[in-house]
This record gives structure tokens, C-alpha cells and sequence, in this order.
């Protein structure tokens, strides 16, 4: 669970979405975003443009489906909610309509294991759920099941989900899992390209895992890195 007081998490969102519009990573009011707290999490209200949302504009929402604000929640909280609650092991859900990666799921086509960087959504592949309408229960069923065992999915002509640790990992991952799927989409106007076997894939995910792939430099946790130069 994360320490971070509610008031910098509060700040920290609205400096994340800002973010993601500024890097062309989502535009407009589509989107959202939420953090775990105590018994619920935070989440951005629904509908609010970005740069006029403010710290006190983020909604306090219990996992009992109750919540306090000036605003309502994001009309996806059901999906923030139980993605949150099935997933310990995650603080931040983002969700966004990113132009590549919403552009194979409007073909209902998730990103194969046709480049290494797909594993970092934690598998082999990065699914994509059926279609289901914006906010309803059937999409955070359908999202929560093409969850399974990753940390991002692809949602059937909507958009992407991805999940991890904190702010700054979230955008990361997403933006690695657009340029995956931007190269995806130049990839296909060749061919369907051949994908890593099981096994490739398998050396990927370990090494990744040894190395803490993509997380910035912490010497306490990485096993494999060359040894630090004694200075004399
Ligand atoms: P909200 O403004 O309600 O968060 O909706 C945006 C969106 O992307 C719905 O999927």
C-alpha cells in the first residue's frame, strides 16, 4: 500500500492526465485514472477537461461503491474498483484512448508476441477484451479477465488499461505498449510478422525480472548489473 499522503497522490493525478494529453498518449476528456488508498481509491471525475481539473476536483471512492466530492466519479470506476480490489499487487489503473493501440482494438486485435517489449505487460501477449459499453459492469468483467496475469489489456473498440506501482510506471507502460502497437499496425502493412516462441518469450520475461527491466536504477533490488567502479 502506497504512503504517499492523499494530497500529493491528489496533485500526482492531475499532473499525470495533464501529462498524457501533453505527450499525445489520450486527448480530450477520454481517459481516466485512479489510486488505491485506504478501504477504496482515488479516481478523476468524469467528464472534466484536464487542464482545468485541480487537486480538490479528484473523487475519494470507497470498493463499497460509495463516494465523496464535488464532482461524480469516472463513469468507468466500476473497472478502477474491481481491477483495484482483484489486484493487490497494483496502486495505479490509467486508461486511455491512445490512437495505435485503440486502433487494433477497434479490430479486436490484442499485440502478439511479435517484438520482446510486449512482455512488459507481464506475459506472452497483450489481450483484448469484446466489446462491452462504457461504464457498465460487462466491460470491467471483460477487462478484468483480459487482465489475467498482465498488467495491460486492450478494450474491443474503446481503448487501452494499463496497471502498475505508481504514476510515473503507469505512463511508461503505456507509452511502451503504444509504440508497441504503432510498430504493430507499420509491421502488418508488410505481413502478419512471426511471433517469439513460448521459450524466446519465457528468456524475456526472466530477464526482465533480473534485471528490473525499465524501472530506474536501484542497486538494492537489481541481481544483474556489472559491478560499480571502485574509486580510488
Ligand atoms: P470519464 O470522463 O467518465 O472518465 O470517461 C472517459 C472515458 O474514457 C470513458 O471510457
Amino acid at each position: 500500500m502506497s504512503q504517499v499522503p492523499f494530497h500529493i497522490l491528489r496533485s500526482d493525478m492531475v499532473k499525470t492526465c495533464r501529462e498524457m494529453n501533453r505527450i499525445g498518449l489520450n486527448q480530450g476528456t477520454s481517459g481516466n485514472l485512479s489510486h488505491r488508498i485506504p478501504d477504496g481509491f482515488l479516481i478523476t471525475p468524469t467528464s472534466l477537461p484536464y487542464e482545468r481539473m485541480e487537486p480538490e476536483d479528484i473523487v475519494v471512492m470507497g470498493f463499497d461503491a460509495t463516494f465523496e466530492g464535488r464532482h461524480r466519479p469516472s463513469s468507468e470506476w466500476r473497472f478502477h474498483r474491481d481491477i483495484l480490489r482483484a489486484r493487490p499487487d497494483h496502486n495505479v489503473v490509467l486508461h486511455t484512448h491512445s490512437t495505435y493501440a485503440t486502433t487494433l482494438a477497434v479490430h479486436e486485435r490484442g499485440i502478439p508476441a511479435f517484438h520482446y517489449m510486449v512482455a512488459v505487460a507481464g506475459g506472452t501477449d497483450i489481450r483484448c477484451s469484446p466489446y462491452a459499453c462504457f461504464g457498465t459492469q460487462d466491460l470491467s468483467d471483460l477487462a478484468l479477465a483480459a487482465l489475467q496475469d498482465r498488467s495491460a489489456c486492450l478494450l474491443g473498440h474503446h481503448g487501452l488499461i494499463v496497471l502498475a506501482d505508481t504514476f510515473e510506471r503507469a505512463l511508461w507502460r503505456a507509452v511502451e505498449i503504444e509504440t508497441l502497437a504503432k510498430m504493430y499496425v507499420h509491421a502488418l502493412a508488410v505481413g502478419e510478422p512471426p511471433r517469439l516462441t513460448e521459450t524466446q518469450m519465457a528468456q524475456v520475461i526472466e530477464q526482465m525480472r533480473r534485471m528490473s527491466y525499465g524501472q530506474a536504477p536501484d542497486l538494492d533490488t537489481v541481481t544483474d548489473t556489472p559491478k560499480v567502479r571502485a574509486t580510488a
